[in-house]
C-alpha cells in the first residue's frame, strides 16, 4: 500500500514515518485545497495519514489567542482531506484526541459512541468537532476508501522527547493525582498498523487498558530513574488556577479496539517499560 503521511514533521509525524518507513512525507499545508489536490495527483496514494494540526507551542494554552490557525488546521483541513481522499477512493487515517471528555462515565470509560463532553479548552473543541465529523463518513461499498479516527491521550514513551509525557511531567514541581486514561507510543503503533491492515473506519480509543495519574507516573519514575526527584502532589482544584484553559481529565473505554483481538499492554506495564527505556537514555 502506497502511504502518505501529512505533518509528519511533528511529534507523532515523526513517530509515524519511523513505522511506516516507505511512506511518502511531502511538505504540504493541508488547509490549502490546491496543495492537497497536488500531492494526491502526483503521489496518488491508498492510505492517507493525516498526523498534521495545530497542538500549540508550549502547550494548548496557545490554541486560546491563535483560534483561526488552529480552527483552519485542525478542522477544515482535515474536511479537505475527507473530501479530496473520498473523491479518490483514498483511506483516511486521521490522528484525533480523547481530550474531548471529562470524567470516567460512572467508571465504564467513556466509548466511541459517547458524545465528547469536555469543552474546556478551544484546541479540544477543534478535536471534538472534527471528531465528530469524520464519525459520519462510513467506509465505501467497494471496500476502498473511508476514514478511520485514531483518538489518542497524553502519548508517551521510552525516549527524551520533549513532547513524552513523562519527560513533560518529570519539570513539574507539583504533579496532578488524578486517574487518565494514556496511550503507549510503541502500542499505539503497533495497534495502528493492525488496524490499517484491516482497513477498518470510524473512531476507536487508543488507550492502554487501565487508568494512571500523572503523580503515580512520577512515583514510578523516582523508583526506576532517578530516586532523588522531589516533586508535590496537585489536585485538579489546584489546576485550574494554573493553565489558561481547561485540560481534560477522563477515562476512555478501550473495549471496541479490544473487540478487534488488539491488545495493548495494560497501562502500569506500559509505563514501567517507558522508564526502563528512559534510563537507559540517561545513563
Ligand atoms: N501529542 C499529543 O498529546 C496528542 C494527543 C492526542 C492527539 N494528538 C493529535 O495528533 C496530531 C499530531 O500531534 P503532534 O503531537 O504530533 O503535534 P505536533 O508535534 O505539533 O505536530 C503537528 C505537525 O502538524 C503541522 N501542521 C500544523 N498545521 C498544519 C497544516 N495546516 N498543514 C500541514 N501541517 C500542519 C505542524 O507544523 P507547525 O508546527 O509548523 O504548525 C507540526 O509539524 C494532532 O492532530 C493532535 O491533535 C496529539
Amino acid at each position: 500500500m502506497k502511504t502518505v503521511i501529512f505533518g509528519a514533521r511533528g511529534y507523532l509525524g515523526t513517530h509515524f514515518s519511523k513505522v511506516f518507513k516507505n511512506a511518502l512525507t511531502p511538505r504540504v499545508d493541508i488547509s490549502d485545497i490546491g496543495q492537497v489536490v497536488s500531492a494526491l495527483e502526483e503521489l496518488r496514494p491508498d492510505v492517507v495519514i493525516n498526523a498534521a494540526g495545530k497542538t500549540g507551542r508550549p502547550n494548548v494554552d496557545w490554541c486560546e489567542d491563535h483560534k483561526e490557525e488552529t480552527l483552519i488546521s485542525n478542522v477544515a483541513g482535515p474536511i479537505i482531506l475527507l473530501n479530496e481522499c473520498a473523491k479518490r477512493n483514498i483511506y483516511l487515517v486521521h490522528l484525533g484526541s480523547g481530550c474531548i471528555y471529562s470524567g470516567d462515565n460512572g467508571g465504564k470509560g467513556f466509548s466511541e459512541e459517547d458524545p465528547p463532553n469536555f469543552s474546556g479548552s478551544f484546541y479540544s473543541r477543534t478535536k471534538a468537532w472534527i471528531d465528530q465529523i469524520l464519525k459520519e463518513f462510513p467506509a465505501s461499498p467497494d471496500g476502498t476508501g473511508g476514514v478511520l479516527v485514531l483518538r489518542l491521550r497524553m502519548p508517551f514513551d521510552g525516549t527524551n522527547g520533549e513532547r513524552n509525557l513523562i519527560n513533560k511531567i518529570k519539570n513539574y514541581d507539583h504533579v496532578l493525582d488524578v486517574q487518565n486514561s494514556i496511550t503507549y507510543i510503541p502500542d499505539f503503533l503497533e495497534a495502528t498498523q493492525k488496524l490499517i491492515e484491516k482497513k477498518a473506519t470510524g473512531l476507536y480509543n487508543m488507550v492502554n487498558p487501565g487508568t494512571i495519574s500523572p503523580y503515580e507516573i512520577m512515583e514510578m519514575y523516582k523508583e526506576i530513574v532517578d530516586p532523588s526527584k522531589e516533586f508535590e502532589r496537585l489536585t485538579s482544584e489546584g489546576l485550574s488556577g494554573i493553565t489558561k484553559a481547561g485540560r481534560s481529565i477522563c477515562t476512555l473505554n478501550s473495549d471496541k479496539l479490544k473487540g478487534e483481538g488488539i491488545v495493548m499492554k495494560p497501562v502500569k506495564e506500559a509505563v514501567e517499560e517507558a522508564l526502563i527505556g528512559v534510563k537507559k537514555m540517561n545513563n
